[in-house]
């Protein structure tokens, strides 16, 4: 993330969106939607080549603001030229998608048109979103591009997996609109550097599914909302964030780790945890797995009862203690439990635990509302029933909190 502060202290919600020539430009359509909806002012730049795509009429409809291009660049207003008066309006810069060919000549510092001449011109945060074939993406010349870039401060997104638009599979699929409207959030309070700033932040999220036979699984009900939530607030607040999930996370602007079963969970956040400061494990980790996997399909055959043997799994968070370590503990209890969450959290020896009763109305276990109150070192924090992600908020705040006193 760039650690440059917004060219216009004024308070100015104007984003530049810079569109490049790829098919992914329709998505782009639906990013600058969802700008405006986030109550930014989405200035779109095109180049020629992402015209032939998509219309500047339909991102001028979106937008309600004229689109810029390389025809609108040699008209001078106001004493200055186009580049020059739209990278000062400016707080952030967002070239969504972004060809290999753009990224070339961004990292080249060539300005052949109008946009490649504001990304020069401009001195807030920039982000990136690649768009290509996978073999662009994977060629040298581009991943030596996008280094040159990152080092600069500008935030390269990352790229998803799937097929492509021109049918072959791989890597470099621009990633959603939601995630790029998450950096671009993120880039609007890059002055703000907070105790998570810079931090490497480890959340885990979902109910972990433990395989009987090839095709069931022991699980819960566990929907992966909280933790997910937990982790985009972690990201909004400028930390490096590692989701490791059991539910499908493909639309965020950070790293994603998908795991099924609590040997995988384990496995990834030990990986994960090798260079983090902080652990949030939200996941709902089972407690038991079944001794034997089948390999087949246990068949009904004529039995009345089947018994499957369970054996404990290993519990992620007791293991994880380290000196430097912040980590933060879920306890999701039957009932008005604080005092059995009390005791968790000295069991597990976690800097703070989040306790929910899960028989509450309305909140918890797949509700999109929470209603928890954090134990921390000296304090009960609650937090009555709100959105999760008023939630992540209480819970990122007494994680800075946590690390300011360390
Ligand atoms: N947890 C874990 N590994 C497990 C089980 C739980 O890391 N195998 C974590 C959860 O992610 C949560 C915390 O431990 O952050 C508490 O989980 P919870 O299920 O409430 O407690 P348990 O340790 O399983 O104890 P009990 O079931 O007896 O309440």
């Amino acid at each position: 993330m760039s650690g440059l502060a917004p060219t216009a202290p004024d308070g100015g919600r104007t984003v530049l969106v810079g569109v490049t020539g790829g098919i992914a430009v329709y998505k782009a359509v639906e990013l600058v939607r969802g700008l405006v909806k986030d109550g930014f002012q989405p200035l779109v730049v095109s180049t020629p080549a992402a015209q032939r795509f998509v219309m500047p009429l339909t991102f001028a409809a979106v937008s309600q603001a004229p689109v810029l291009d390389d025809e609108s660049a040699w008209q001078a207003s106001g004493g200055w030229f186009k580049h020059i008066e739209a990278a000062r309006t400016a707080s952030v810069l967002v070239v969504a998608p972004a060809t290999a060919n753009t990224l070339a000549k961004m990292a080249a510092g060539i300005a052949d048109n109008l946009l490649t001449a504001i990304c020069l011109a401009f001195r807030g945060p920039v982000i990136v979103a690649p768009a290509m074939n996978w073999a662009m993406y994977e060629h040298p010349a581009t991943v030596a591009n996008l280094c040159t870039l990152a080092q600069r401060g500008v935030e390269v997104l990352p790229t998803e997996e799937g097929e492509l638009a021109c049918g072959e599979e791989g890597s470099g699929r621009m990633v959603s609109p939601a995630a790029i409207r998450l950096a671009v959030r993120r880039a609007f309070a890059a002055g703000a550097a907070g105790p998570l700033t810079g931090k490497k932040v480890v959340v885990t999220s979902g109910g972990t599914r433990e395989r009987i036979d090839a095709v069931r699984f022991i699980g819960n009900r566990s929907s992966g909302k909280m933790g997910r939530a937990v982790a985009d607030e972690a990201y909004l607040r400028g930390a490096r964030v590692a989701l490791v999930t059991t539910q499908p996370a493909d639309d965020t602007p950070y790293e994603v780790v998908g795991v099924e079963s609590a040997d995988e969970m384990a496995a990834a956040v030990r990986e994960q945890l090798k260079d983090a400061d902080v652990l949030v494990m939200a996941a709902a980790v089972a407690d038991f797995k079944p001794r034997a996997d089948e390999p087949g399909k246990i068949r009904r055959g004529d039995r009345e009862t089947l018994t499957v043997d369970l054996v404990r799994t290993v519990d992620i968070l007791a293991q994880t203690a380290r000196p430097g370590l912040f980590r933060v503990g879920f306890a999701a209890e039957a009932g008005p439990q604080l005092r059995r969450a009390r005791a968790k959290k000295a069991a597990k020896g976690v800097d703070l635990l989040v306790f929910n009763d899960i028989l509450a109305e309305g909140v918890g276990i797949g509700a999109d509302e929470n209603a928890i109150t954090i134990l921390t070192a000296h304090d009960e924090i609650e937090v009555p029933r709100t959105s999760k992600s008023a939630c992540a908020v209480a819970i990122a705040d007494q994680i800075e909190e946590g690390l300011r006193g360390r």
